[in-house]
C-alpha cells in the first residue's frame, strides 16, 4: 500500500484525520473521500494545478467537467446568479445528492468546468465529507473516486484498489448509502433538465416544478446528432471488465431467457454471472448467482448496484446477464447506469 489509509466513522469522524485531510487539499494535494452516493476524488476546486492532478490520477477525458462540493449554502462566490428555481432545489435536497448546474463565475478555474461557462455545485451529506470541505475552507472538485470508465467506488477497498499511490490520503470507511451518482439538474434553462437521474427522482423534483424533464438522449444508445447534455454521460461508463447484457421484459419470461442464454455460454465453456434479486436468485443455476437486492426496495438495488458489478470482476466472470427494472422512481437511476454498463445490449425476452 502506497497511500495512506485512514478509517473513520461517519457518525463521529476523528478530526485530527480531517484537519490533516484539509490541509492537504488547501495545500494542492488529492484526497479521496466518501460521500452519501460514492466515493470522490478530492481537490481544491479553485487551484487549477490541483485539479489538473484528478485528470491525470483518473485517466479522465479532459472535456469532462468537475462537479464542485460546498458545505454551505454560501455559493454566489462561485456562480454569476442563484436561480430561484435552484434557490428552491437546495432549500429542500441539500445537504444531499443532487447537483445543480449554474453560470459559473470567474472564481471557477476553467480546468474545473473544462472550458464550460457553467458549473455544478453539490452539498453532499456524508459527516466526512462536510467535515473534509470546511477543514479544506475552499470548495472541493471531486469526481468518482474511479479509473475512468470503471463503476464508481461505494467501498473504501474499490477506492484503493484504483487510486492506490496515485492520491495523497485516503479516508472513510463505511459503504455509501445511496450507491449511485447524484441528480445533475441542469438550472441555466428553463424548464430545468435533469442530466444524470440519481436519488433525488424527477417524481421529487416535479413537486418543485412540474415541468422538469429528462434529457432524453440519456436513456437511449448514444447516436450522432442526438448527444447527452453532461458531456460525462457520452463515455462508455461504470464497465466491469466483463460485457454485460440485460434482458428486458415480463420478469418470468426474462428468468427463462436467461437460463436459456447461459446454457449458451456454458456450451461454449464460459463463465457466466447473474445479476438476479431476492425475489428471483433461486430461480437460476449453473452460474455465478448474486442478488442486487429486493425489487421491493429499489433503494436497496442502487446501493449494491456497482458493488455487485466489482464482485463480477472479482471472480473473473466472461459474461455478466441482468434482469432489468422498470423506469419508475429509482429505477430511472438504476436502469441508466445499467444500460451504460452494458454499452446498450438489451435483449427482449
Ligand atoms: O455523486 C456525485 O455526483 C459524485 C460524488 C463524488 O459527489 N461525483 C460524480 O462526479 O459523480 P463525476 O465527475 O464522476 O460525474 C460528474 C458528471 C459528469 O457526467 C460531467 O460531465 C457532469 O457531471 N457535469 C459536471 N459539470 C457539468 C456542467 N457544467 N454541465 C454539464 N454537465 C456537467
Ligand atoms: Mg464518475
Amino acid at each position: 500500500m502506497n497511500t495512506k489509509v485512514e478509517l473513520l466513522n461517519k457518525e463521529k469522524p476523528n478530526m485530527k484525520v480531517l484537519e490533516k485531510a484539509g490541509k492537504i487539499i488547501r495545500n494542492g494535494g488529492l484526497v479521496a473521500f466518501p460521500t452519501e452516493t460514492v466515493y470522490g476524488l478530492g481537490a481544491n476546486a479553485l487551484d487549477d494545478e490541483a485539479v489538473q492532478k484528478i485528470f491525470i490520477a483518473k485517466g479522465r477525458p479532459q472535456d469532462n467537467p468537475l462537479i464542485i462540493h460546498v458545505a454551505d449554502f454560501n455559493i454566489e462566490q462561485f456562480v454569476k446568479e442563484v436561480p430561484l428555481i435552484a434557490k428552491k432545489m437546495m432549500e429542500e435536497f441539500w445537504p444531499g445528492p443532487l447537483t445543480l448546474i449554474m453560470k459559473k463565475s470567474d472564481e471557477i478555474p476553467s480546468v474545473t468546468s473544462a472550458g464550460l461557462e457553467s458549473v455544478g455545485i453539490r452539498m453532499p451529506a456524508n459527516n466526512v465529507a462536510k467535515g473534509l470541505i470546511k477543514e479544506a475552507g475552499v470548495p472541493i472538485a471531486a469526481p468518482s473516486a474511479n479509473i475512468s470508465g470503471r463503476p464508481s467506488p461505494t467501498e473504501i477497498e474499490r477506492c484503493i484498489q484504483d487510486l492506490d499511490g496515485k492520491v495523497d490520503y485516503i479516508i472513510g470507511g463505511e459503504k455509501c448509502n445511496v450507491g449511485l451518482e447524484s441528480t445533475i439538474v441542469d438550472c441555466t434553462v428553463d424548464p430545468p433538465c435533469i442530466l444524470r437521474p440519481g436519488g433525488i427522482t424527477v417524481e421529487m423534483l416535479r413537486e418543485i416544478d412540474d415541468r422538469v424533464y429528462i434529457d432524453p438522449a440519456i436513456m437511449k444508445k448514444p447516436e450522432e446528432n442526438f448527444k447527452p447534455k453532461a458531456p460525462g454521460m457520452k463515455y462508455r461508463h461504470y464497465a466491469p471488465k466483463a460485457p454485460v447484457k440485460i434482458i428486458t421484459g415480463d420478469l418470468k419470461k426474462s428468468i427463462a431467457k436467461i437460463q436459456e442464454i447461459v446454457q449458451n455460454y456454458i456450451d461454449a465453456n464460459m463463465k457466466v454471472g447473474i445479476m438476479a434479486t431476492d425475489e428471483t436468485i433461486e430461480e437460476y443455476s449453473n452460474a455465478i448467482i448474486k442478488s442486487l437486492g429486493s425489487r421491493e426496495d429499489l433503494y436497496s438495488i442502487g446501493k449494491n448496484l456497482f458493488q455487485v458489478l466489482r464482485e463480477f470482476d472479482d471472480e473473473k466472470v466472461d459474461i455478466i446477464l441482468s434482469e432489468a427494472f422498470d423506469e419508475k422512481g429509482m429505477g430511472i437511476a438504476i436502469m441508466n447506469r445499467l444500460k451504460k454498463a452494458a454499452g446498450f445490449d438489451i435483449i427482449k425476452a
